[in-house]
C-alpha cells in the first residue's frame, strides 16, 4: 500500500480548486428535487486538523486556504467554499478543513445518498470515525440520520472498482469523483479506464477527475485522453499558482476535468478563476486555464487573460509586500 496521506496536503491551492468546483456541482444538482448519488473513488479521512501534525509540518493550507480565511471580498462561489469550511470552525480559528466527503455532505440534500470508497488502514479507520462523530452530533441534536439512514456509505476497497457496481445510480442521476494521489503512475491509466467504463454504464453522470499538472507525459496526456472519452461535453480548468519552484517545491498547478459539467459551469469558473489566481498568485507565473469542449472552432483561450492576469497578480504582490518606495514585489518564501 502507498504511503500518500492527504493530510499533508489539506486545503493547499489543489483543495481549493478541487473542492470549490466539487460545490458548484453539487449546487447545481440541487437545482432539481429528485435525489442524486455522489461517489468519492478517493475519499481520503475526509476532516483534517490544519493544527495537527502533518498539515503544520508541511504548512500547505498557507498556499491555499489560508489565504481566502479574512477575504471579504469572495466571488459567490468561492464565498460559498470558505463559508462552508467557517461552519466547522465556528470559534472563527481555521482549525478543521473539510476534505471532499464533508464537502459533499455538507452540500447534498436529505434525500441524495454519499458513497466513498477508501484504502489506505489509517484513512479509512479516520473516515469511519469522522463520520461515526458527525453522525452522534446530529442525533444529540436531533438532527437528521446520515450513517443511520445508510445516506453516507463507507467502503474499505478500491475506488475504481468499486464504483462499477455502484453505475447507474437508481434516480439516475450522479456525480463520481475522482481524486487519486497519482502516486502510483498507474492511476493515469486507471483514471481514463474508470470513465471510459464507467461513460458505458452511466454516460449521463457527471464526473470529476482531480489531476497534478506536470511536465510528466502522462499528466499532461490525462486531459487530452479524457476529452476524446467525452466527445463534447466536458470542461477543463487549471489553476497554476506560480512559476515551478527550484528543488521541487511542492506542486504548483492542477486541474478538475469534468465530463458532462453542468452548463452554467463556465461562467462561473469565468467569474472564479481570475480572482483566484490573483488571491493565490505567488508570482507573475500564476494563471489559470478554462476550455470547454465542443468551442473548437472559438475555444475558450487556453490560458485566458494570461497577460492581464499577470499584471493583476504582480499588482497585488506590489501592494502586498513592496516597500512604498521600491517598484519591485519582493520575492516570496518557499510555499508561504
Ligand atoms: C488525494 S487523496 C483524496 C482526497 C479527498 N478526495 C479530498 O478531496 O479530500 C487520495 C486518497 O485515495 C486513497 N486511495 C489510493 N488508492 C485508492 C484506491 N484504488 N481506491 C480507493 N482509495 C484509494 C489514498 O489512500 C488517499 O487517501
Amino acid at each position: 500500500m502507498f504511503s500518500y496521506r492527504h493530510a499533508f496536503h489539506a486545503g493547499n491551492h489543489a483543495d481549493v480548486l478541487k473542492h470549490t468546483v466539487l460545490l458548484q456541482l453539487l449546487e447545481y444538482f440541487n437545482q432539481k428535487e429528485t435525489a442524486y448519488t455522489v461517489i468519492d473513488t478517493h475519499a481520503g479521512a475526509g476532516v483534517y486538523m490544519l493544527d495537527g501534525e502533518f498539515a503544520t509540518k508541511s504548512m500547505e493550507s498557507d498556499s491555499g486556504i489560508a489565504k481566502l480565511w479574512d477575504r471579504t471580498d469572495l466571488p459567490p462561489a468561492v464565498a460559498e467554499y470558505v463559508n462552508l469550511i467557517k461552519s466547522m470552525n465556528p470559534s472563527g480559528r481555521m482549525r478543521f478543513y473539510p476534505g471532499s466527503p464533508f464537502c459533499a455532505e455538507k452540500t447534498m440534500r436529505e434525500q441524495d445518498r454519499l458513497r466513498l470508497f477508501e484504502m489506505h488502514s489509517t484513512e479509512i479507520k479516520l473516515l469511519e470515525e469522522n463520520f461515526r462523530k458527525l453522525e452522534a452530533h446530529a442525533a444529540a441534536q436531533g438532527q437528521r440520520a446520515t450513517v443511520r439512514g445508510k445516506r453516507v456509505m463507507v467502503y474499505r476497497a478500491d475506488g475504481f472498482a468499486g464504483v462499477k457496481a455502484l453505475l447507474p445510480p437508481p434516480s439516475r442521476r450522479g456525480l463520481v469523483l475522482i481524486d487519486p494521489s497519482y502516486e502510483d503512475k498507474d492511476d493515469y491509466r486507471k483514471v481514463k479506464v474508470a470513465i471510459e467504463d464507467s461513460l458505458t454504464r452511466f454516460p449521463s453522470g457527471t464526473y470529476a477527475v482531480w489531476y497534478p499538472v506536470l511536465g510528466r507525459l502522462d499528466s499532461q496526456q490525462l486531459p487530452e485522453r479524457l476529452k476524446r472519452l467525452a466527445g463534447t461535453d466536458w470542461l477543463n480548468v487549471t489553476l497554476c499558482v506560480g512559476s515551478p519552484q527550484d528543488e521541487g517545491m511542492g506542486l504548483h498547478s492542477s486541474g478538475m476535468f469534468i465530463v458532462n459539467p453542468p452548463w452554467t459551469l463556465k461562467a462561473t469558473l469565468q467569474q472564479v478563476m481570475p480572482w483566484l489566481v490573483t488571491a493565490l498568485g505567488r508570482d507573475s507565473g500564476a494563471h489559470f486555464t478554462l476550455q470547454v469542449g465542443g468551442e473548437t472552432a472559438a475555444p475558450v483561450p487556453l490560458r485566458e487573460g494570461a497577460t492581464a492576469v499577470r499584471e493583476r497578480v504582480a499588482a497585488a504582490l506590489n501592494r502586498k509586500t513592496a516597500p512604498k518606495s521600491g517598484p519591485k514585489p519582493a520575492a516570496r518564501g518557499r510555499g508561504k
